[in-house]
């Protein structure tokens, strides 16, 4: 057990100087060691860490990661069925979601007092918590993971910044003001605004300049900002720094404590320290409030695999449905209990004129029987709904998912086809279409323009586009299999539009297995070359490189098992258009976001919602994972490369920001849509790898802001200011905006813009009072004029207002403790029980009840009653007992009981009659 707990805290030590050198980005609290990104990831981490050791206990085996970083710690996590690759890069790209949110408070927010518990704002500060913290809940309920990441980061900054910015560290406080996250209590002993708080300093680094009588009455106070205008009330703190201009009207000065200067050390560091324990409560009660399984989803850490398949149910799909239900089958059935059985499964019919609704469900039985449901019907020669089965599909996937379309008809709703790309480039999911022939079909519904439009979305995403016939379509589908695994890795990928005759060169990494070619076209010939000189031809089904499939528009290679490290090539002529496809599995890879710089008192770096600017550099933050972590790995090149032929590169400049993240800076844009390549040195193997990003991207001169501030209440209207500006020529710009949902939304038609300038407008939505609280709404905003277009994607989410903020309340009836003997040692035989009455007083009732410490048996009794009897019986041997009561809108209540004799001598030992019942605040705390 010992050895177990020093174990974590070694892997915590190491995970806090892994963040210590990120001082890259986000100052806020603290220049040097200590930012808002070092105490948010010593927190998740920490919390991380504890989840997974209580869900290996649960589960009956020891949690050891390996080392430090994410990769191995998510690889201990999801314990010993995680025997196959695991990659960690959907635990990085949550990391990175939160920390980049909470960032963002820092522009978006500026100038807003609450935001940053500046200028005594408490109540709204405590309000934007609180209803940060209900939307969490709600978002982790309706599984709208990245909604809830989102909205954490931005929560954290709020909470962080109120140790910085307030006095309560000068108040003497050690321990995070708990009435923060706990709505349910007041906020007592605020200075009011009358209320002379700080004393001037003329030099502005005063120790502690808060006035005597305010520290003496614990009034709480904080400094005021003034970004524009230096004007405060009479005698009241300022925030300080060169940003603030109420710092130089009388009381000079500043107190926020973000910095660490030689003046403040203690009082910096007691501000880390405080906000960093504050952000571990706060992060507790989610966890409690979403249990252990949905709280490591939200974090990334889950078997990354997702089956989402968005399927065609007009009358001639009979057989494609059957195939594809067969494909379902054969991945549950067969990747049950390993590394790579999927962790969740999507499902989306779509006909005409219906679409949806869309199944969402961890349930591999679930999956089934709703596959098992669908049947063939109706449709005539029309073309369907297809582009708004993906939208639906795009939005509820998680990021980064792999989505397969299964349709034999065109697209009706192909308006929709600008919306599915910036889906596809702001989610970096990949699509691929089976597009199988309608026998009856009349030839002219099958315009080649249409399946063009299908390979244009395929080839946009990094996907793939395949034509069948429908007969053909159960050989073509072992491609679902190939990417449904944890790791999969894109080394290359090439279209040609016309084919011609050429050569494409790659290396193939040591660490690389299930190594697989795709390439689709028609009249295609080629030969493929191994690093030895070895060669294949596409007439070689079974040759010495690998074995050739042929179904369709699709050739696919699977490379034999044995060495393939080194350069590789493949020659490929055809004069009709083709694309290539390498892909692997393996650990190497990067996630990245392009970025954008951002000034003000707290400056860092953004990540763009839309495309990147054309007539500047393009800013990327690349974070590179290795088999052991980034130190694994040396990075070679890293540029932007064009897909689709002629071939462009340029290379970037890259800055190590140290621990594997990158900013790379692209001077020279290639032209058109591109990808990223990475080049590098696995150090543990010695072989070179290359890599490359699958979603394209293309620079615009439109640019489109909008910050989503809020939730919305259903039945109540949001409005959501943007501004659009161009770099190109002015004009009528036409403002176009859809959401996934169908939910009603206004705005302007178009925007009249002068080159340079901000147009602004307001879009409204307003969500039917119906909808149901943690409804996550995905809006796409597109700008367009001529051939210049950008968009932002905007996650709004429907949360009802809540009353309830009281945790159930635990009443301890009895603790029967006698049998325990006082020699621990002895303990094997006996028992203890512990009864508690669990009440939601006039709240929405208790919903779940969890064992968090203890390894006894715990029972209940009906949870529809008002009053809970718990009862608890363990083991002598097993001394404290936590368990949690949430309720039905999350507020989490606590029992904890130890029957631990205190670690004394001996004699005083023996002379406490101990039993000790330690009820957490929501009883004492009760009014
Ligand atoms: C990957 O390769 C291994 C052997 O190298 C094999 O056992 C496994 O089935 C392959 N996985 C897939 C998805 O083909
Ligand atoms: C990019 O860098 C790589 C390696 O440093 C070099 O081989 C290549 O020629 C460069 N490409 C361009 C277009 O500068
Ligand atoms: C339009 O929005 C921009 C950027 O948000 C802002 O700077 C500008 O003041 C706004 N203009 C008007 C007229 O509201
Ligand atoms: C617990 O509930 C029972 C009713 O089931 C009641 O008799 C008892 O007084 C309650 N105990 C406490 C400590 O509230
Ligand atoms: C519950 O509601 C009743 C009636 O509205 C009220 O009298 C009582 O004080 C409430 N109890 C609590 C614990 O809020
Ligand atoms: C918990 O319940 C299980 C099964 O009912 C039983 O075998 C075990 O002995 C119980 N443990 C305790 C500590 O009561």
């Amino acid at each position: 057990m010992s050895r177990l707990i020093m174990t974590s805290l070694q892997v915590l030590a190491l995970l806090a100087l892994y963040l210590s050198g990120r001082s890259v980005a986000f100052v806020p609290i603290g220049g040097e060691a200590s930012t808002h990104v070092s105490i948010t990831g010593t927190a998740v981490l920490q919390t991380v860490m504890e989840t997974c050791r209580a869900v290996a206990e649960a589960a009956g085996h020891e949690f050891k990661p390996t080392g430090s970083s994410p990769e191995e710690l998510v690889q201990a996590c999801l314990g010993p069925t995680a025997t196959g690759e695991v990659s960690g890069a959907k635990f990085h790209s949550a990391l990175q979601s939160i920390y980049t949110q909470n960032g963002l408070v820092d522009r978006d927010f500026v100038n807003s007092a609450p935001h940053h518990f500046n200028s005594e704002a408490f109540l709204e500060g405590r309000r934007l918590i609180t209803e940060g913290v209900v939307a969490i809940k709600a978002n982790i309920r309706s599984e709208n993971f990245q909604a809830a990441r989102e909205t954490l980061g931005r929560v954290l900054h709020t909470l962080q910044d109120f140790y910085s910015h307030s006095n309560w560290v000068e108040l003497g406080y050690t321990e995070p003001y708990i009435n923060l996250i706990r709505p349910d209590l007041p906020l007592d002993n605020l200075a009011d605004v009358d209320t002379a708080t700080c004393s001037d300093c003329a030099s502005g680094t005063c120790p502690n300049p808060i006035l005597p009588n305010i520290l003496k009455e614990k009034k709480l106070t904080s400094g005021y900002m003034g970004i524009f205008s230096a004007a405060k009330p009479k005698g009241k703190c300022s925030h300080g720094g060169a940003g603030d201009l109420t710092a130089t009207a009388v009381p000079r000065g500043g107190i926020s404590k973000d910095e660490r200067h030689s003046d403040n050390v203690a009082l910096h560091t007691a501000a880390v320290n405080v906000a960093t324990a504050a952000s571990l409560q706060l992060l507790q009660d989610i966890r409690f409030a979403a249990g252990d399984d949905d709280f490591l989803r939200m974090m990334g850490i889950a078997r990354s695999s997702v089956v989402c398949f968005v399927i065609d149910t007009t009358g001639s799909m009979k057989d494609d449905i059957a195939q594809a239900r067969a494909v379902v089958y054969e991945i549950i059935d067969s990747k049950k209990g390993t590394q790579d059985e999927p962790s969740e499964y999507i499902l989306v019919p779509f006909n005409d004129p219906r679409f949806g609704p869309m199944t969402k469900t961890t349930d591999a039985e679930t999956m089934k029987r709703e596959i098992s449901k669908l049947t063939a019907t109706g449709g005539g020669d029309e073309p369907e709904m297809c582009l708004s089965g993906l939208q639906l599909a795009l939005t509820g996937a998680p990021d980064s998912s792999h989505i397969y379309v299964f349709t034999d008809a065109t697209a009706k709703d192909i308006h929709l086809k600008d919306t599915i790309v910036a889906l596809m480039r702001t989610t970096k999911s990949t699509v691929s279409f089976f597009m199988t022939t309608r026998s009856r079909r009349r030839r002219r519904s099958l315009r080649a323009a249409s399946f063009e439009d299908y390979k244009d979305l395929a080839l946009a995403s990094g996907g793939q586009a395949i034509q069948v016939s429908k007969n053909q379509l159960p050989q073509a589908t072992d491609i679902i299999l190939d990417t449904s695994t944890s790791a999969l890795v894109t080394i290359l990928q090439r279209a040609r539009n016309p084919g011609k005759q050429e050569t494409f060169s790659f290396m193939l990494d040591e660490s690389l297995k299930n190594i697989t070619f795709y390439i689709t076209g028609t009249s295609i010939t080629f030969t493929l070359t191994n690093p030895a000189g070895v060669s294949q031809s596409h007439n070689e089904a079974n040759g010495k490189l690998g074995t050739i499939q042929t179904v369709g528009n699709l050739r696919r290679i699977r490379l034999n098992a044995d060495k393939h490290t080194g350069a590789w090539q493949i020659n490929i002529n055809s004069n009709q258009p083709y694309t290539l496809k390498v892909t692997g599995q393996s650990t190497i890879t990067f996630i990245y976001d392009f970025v954008e710089s951002f000034k003000g008192p707290h400056p860092g770096y953004a990540v763009l919602s839309g495309r990147p600017q054309a007539g500047q550099p393009a800013s990327l933050m690349l974070s590179i994972m290795g088999r052991k972590g980034p130190s694994s790995l040396s990075v070679g090149a890293v540029g932007l490369v064009t897909v689709s032929g002629p071939e462009t590169a340029s290379n970037g400049t890259a800055t190590d920001m140290g621990n594997g993240d990158i900013l790379v800076t692209v001077v020279a844009v290639p032209e058109g849509e591109f990808v990223i390549s990475l080049k590098g040195t696995d150090k543990i193997s010695k072989s070179e790898f290359q890599r490359q990003s699958t979603t394209q991207m293309s620079l615009s001169r439109v640019n489109i802001q909008a910050v989503v501030d809020s939730s919305v209440e259903p039945g109540k209207a949001l409005e959501v200011p943007f501004s659009v500006r161009t770099q190109g020529p002015g004009g009528i710009y036409t403002i176009t905006a859809k959401n996934d949902r169908d939910i009603p939304m206004t705005y302007p038609p178009s925007l009249t813009l002068t080159t340079g300038q901000y147009g602004n407008g307001t879009l409204t939505i307003k969500p039917a009072a119906s909808i149901p609280s943690g409804t996550d709404v995905t809006v796409t905003l597109e700008a367009k004029s001529g051939g210049d277009s950008n968009y932002a994607v905007l996650k709004i989410s429907v949360v009802t207002k809540i009353t309830d903020f009281v945790p159930p309340l635990c009443q301890v009836v009895g603790v029967l403790a006698d049998d325990c003997p006082h020699d621990v040692s002895q303990c094997g035989p006996f028992q203890w029980q512990f009864l508690a009455n669990l009440t939601d007083g006039n709240g929405t009732g208790i919903e779940i009840i969890a064992l968090q410490q203890g390894n006894g048996n715990l029972t209940y009794t009906s949870l529809s009653k008002p009053l809970v009897v718990a009862n608890y019986t363990a083991s002598c041997c097993s001394q404290i007992v936590e368990f949690t009561a949430v309720d039905k809108v999350g507020n989490v209540g606590k029992c904890y009981h130890s029957i631990e004799r205190s670690a004394g001598p001996p004699a005083l030992f023996l002379s406490l009659p101990l039993w000790l019942c330690l009820l957490v605040s929501p009883l004492l705390a009760r009014p």
